[in-house]
């Protein structure tokens, strides 16, 4: 998607913070530019506290002077705008492109209300086509690996299975020091199921499935941007 798309939707977004508001700050390219929007309001003035969903969104926001905390500090959180990788019409979400599912999970968790910022490119009528992001235990990889294979053949899943690498090479570590599966389904015919399939093999930390978590999507085409609005 084009970057000006992205910008659009993380300016739309901004209608849902207020001074005084406590924000999670999502990770990948289009969170980074609601970051850069609210960067710039905490320059006029804007109050608010903010956690982090990443390392390197924390350092975005520290550069840009917005005040953080952590959720031992605090254990709630109004709102957490961030990105997504697949949005269904349910608002259900895959996420975890950029590696960040573990901590994007738990913060939209402690959140009152997750808004996800996208283009609409990213809406699909099924997940899956997206590879899943699977965080996994460095402990027991093979084992693990095995489990979730088995999961996928289940699900009738269309792809493979790989340990996600960096472009040197060397299997990625998320900010947790975990590793991540990238399952290919093609499509997920019954994401709650999967979901409670994959949690219950003990290896796996979390998965990118987002269900009944997203609150409000704002999703940007070159016609405008509209909100994917309902309750959760
Ligand atoms: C990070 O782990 C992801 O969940 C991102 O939010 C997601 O991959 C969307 O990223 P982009 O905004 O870069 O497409």
């Amino acid at each position: 998607m084009s970057d000006e798309l992205k910008k659009q939707a993380a300016k739309a977004a901004m209608q849902e913070v207020r001074s005084g508001m406590r924000i999670g700050l999502g990770t990948g390219s289009t969170a980074k530019h609601f970051v850069d929007y609210l960067g710039a309001e905490v320059a006029n003035g804007f109050e608010c506290i903010c956690v982090p969903t990443s390392e390197v969104t924390a350092a975005q926001a520290r550069s840009l002077n917005i005040p953080l905390t952590t959720l031992d500090e605090i254990d709630s959180l109004d709102v957490t705008v961030d990105g997504a990788d697949e949005i269904d019409a349910n608002k259900y979400l895959i996420k975890g492109g950029g590696g960040a599912l573990l901590r994007e999970k738990i913060v939209a968790a402690a959140s009152a209300k997750m808004v996800v910022i996208a283009d609409t490119s990213k809406m699909v009528d099924h997940l899956g086509a997206f590879p899943l992001p699977i965080e996994v235990n460095k402990f027991g990889l093979g084992a693990t690996t095995k489990l979730v294979q088995t999961i996928m053949d289940e699900f009738a899943a269309q792809g493979g299975l790989a340990l996600r690498q960096t472009k040197g090479g060397q299997a990625f570590e998320t900010d947790g020091g975990h590793f991540i599966l990238d399952a290919s389904f093609g499509l997920i015919s019954d994401a709650k199921a999967l979901s409670n399939a994959l949690l219950n093999v003990p290896g796996v930390v979390q998965h990118g499935l987002f269900l009944d978590m997203c609150s409000a999507a704002y999703l940007a085409s070159p016609d405008g941007v509209v909100e994917l609005g309902g309750t959760v």
